[in-house]
């Protein structure tokens, strides 16, 4: 019998009093599908394992062991348990028990015949034969171990921003789940600055009746929303050439003049450009059963003169209320995007004051049209993550106040 006790597997650093902004339990249910997941792994492994001819002296006698094949093995699941010790899992394998076939020759012929020297022979090739299978193992728990690091500690998410997942509190071991606190939080690539808001707790519902339990606070939605905002990434140029050729108002002088009589007075028959900006981080609220966003922006105006100088002619803020549902089919996450309300004003203006009130009408329509395209674009909806080795079943979500909840169980293949 082979005594094998493995593998620390530190999967996180700690990053202690901050409030998580995700929050996932792993159930016994859970617990026991990692288990039985580790057992296939090393299974495998064992069933490759080659092992090495064995030569070696014993009392003067020469042998060679040669061919030698696992015929059989036996071992209980191993024991996955958390470890304050490491911030992170361990797996322990115990009483692996292992049956062997193979030639083996001697110098001398035909030693059965002497019961005494098989009886020492036996230990001395049992040793041996340990020291060939202990390292098989811990190089399957080893391959295992990166398989349960599927979660970074940092994940770079896009060229903008990336997601940081270290523990926010060493794990919370209950009887029938572990409880692991992340921190959740987007970060901008090239600033790596903290969004001016803290992540406000919340608790988490665990449903022990699923492999794992998840929350997902609206805080690690308004970190993405804070990374892109400082990064520069929420404003854009909106020039003429990008209005739709259907489209019978066009950005220049002469059109905008019918809402703006002092446009075209001032500027004959000029091109003009919008720079369009949040004025601010846009804010998303979890509701249940739906997410709020409210979006304030700017856009700035300028008419574009004959020798290509851009002349500044009037700010107006916009203001939009967004509202949003989010739903599980299938495998796919599906959501739809709707405006609750918009509202535009004059913030500043060169060419003196103007009635905003058809504008209004104008850029509430645009906006609209905006929304169309991107519910459509969300109507084809997001595959749930998945790796080679995992996949989520019977996945439910929800919307809660503060946080997003999602209960699934998970299927495993043990394909190395
Ligand atoms: C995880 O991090 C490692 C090292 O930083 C990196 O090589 C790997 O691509 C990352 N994996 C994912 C899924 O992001
Ligand atoms: C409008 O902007 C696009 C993209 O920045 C640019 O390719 C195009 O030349 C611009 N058109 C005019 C008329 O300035
Ligand atoms: C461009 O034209 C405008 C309007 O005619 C004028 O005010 C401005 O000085 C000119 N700029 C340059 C750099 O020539
Ligand atoms: C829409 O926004 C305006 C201006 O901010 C506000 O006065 C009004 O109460 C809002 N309407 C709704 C339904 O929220």
């Amino acid at each position: 019998m082979l005594l094998i006790a493995l593998s620390s597997l530190a999967l996180f650093s700690c990053v202690c009093g901050e409030n998580p902004a995700v929050q996932l339990a792993l159930t016994d249910k859970g617990l026991q599908a990692v288990r039985h997941f580790a057992a296939g792994v090393i299974q495998e492994k064992l069933e490759q394992v080659e092992l090495p001819k064995v030569e070696g002296r014993i009392m003067g006698i020469h042998y060679t062991l040669s061919g030698m094949k696992i015929t059989q093995y036996d071992f209980p699941e191993p024991e996955v348990h958390f470890s304050p010790f490491v911030s992170g899992l361990v797996l322990s394998l115990s009483g692996l028990n292992v049956a062997l076939t193979g030639d083996w020759a001697t110098h001398l012929g035909a030693i059965w015949v002497f019961q005494w020297l098989v009886n020492i022979f036996q230990d001395h090739i049992r040793s041996r034969i340990q020291k060939e299978i202990c390292p098989c193992v811990e190089d399957a728990i080893q391959s295992l171990e990166q398989h349960l690091q599927a979660i970074n500690v940092s994940v770079e998410v896009n060229p903008v921003m990336s997601l940081e997942l270290p523990l926010s509190a060493p794990p919370d071991v209950h009887d029938d789940s572990i409880n692991f606190g992340l921190k959740g939080e987007f970060y901008s690539l090239e600033s790596h600055t903290d969004p001016p808001f803290v992540a406000p707790p919340f608790s988490l519902p665990i449903q022990t009746e699923y492999m794992l339990s998840m929350g997902v606070s609206e805080y690690s939605a308004n970190s993405a929303s804070f990374a892109y905002y400082i990064s520069g990434h929420l404003q854009a140029l909106v020039n003429d050439s990008m209005i739709p050729s259907f489209s019978p108002i066009r950005l220049n002088t002469r059109s905008m003049g019918r809402f703006i009589p002092q446009l075209q007075q001032k500027f004959p028959d000029l091109l003009m450009v919008l720079q369009v900006y949040a004025r601010q981080t846009p804010l998303f609220s979890f509701e249940p059963g739906f997410v709020k966003l409210d979006l304030l922006s700017a856009i700035k105006a300028f008419v574009v003169q004959s020798n290509s100088t851009l002349t500044p002619v009037f700010k107006l803020h916009a203001d939009s209320a967004l509202s949003g549902k989010m739903w599980l089919d299938g495998k796919k996450v599906l959501s739809t995007l709707k405006m609750d309300n918009f509202s535009l004003s004059l913030a500043s203006s060169e060419i003196g004051p103007f009635k905003t009130a058809a504008l209004e009408g104008l850029a509430k329509m645009g906006v609209s049209k905006a929304l169309d395209m991107i519910n459509k674009k969300l109507a084809q909806g997001f595959d749930l993550p998945h790796t080679t080795n995992a996949q989520l079943v019977n996945s439910v979500l929800s919307l809660e106040k503060g946080f997003m909840a999602f209960f699934s169980d998970a299927k495993f293949h043990s394909t190395l």
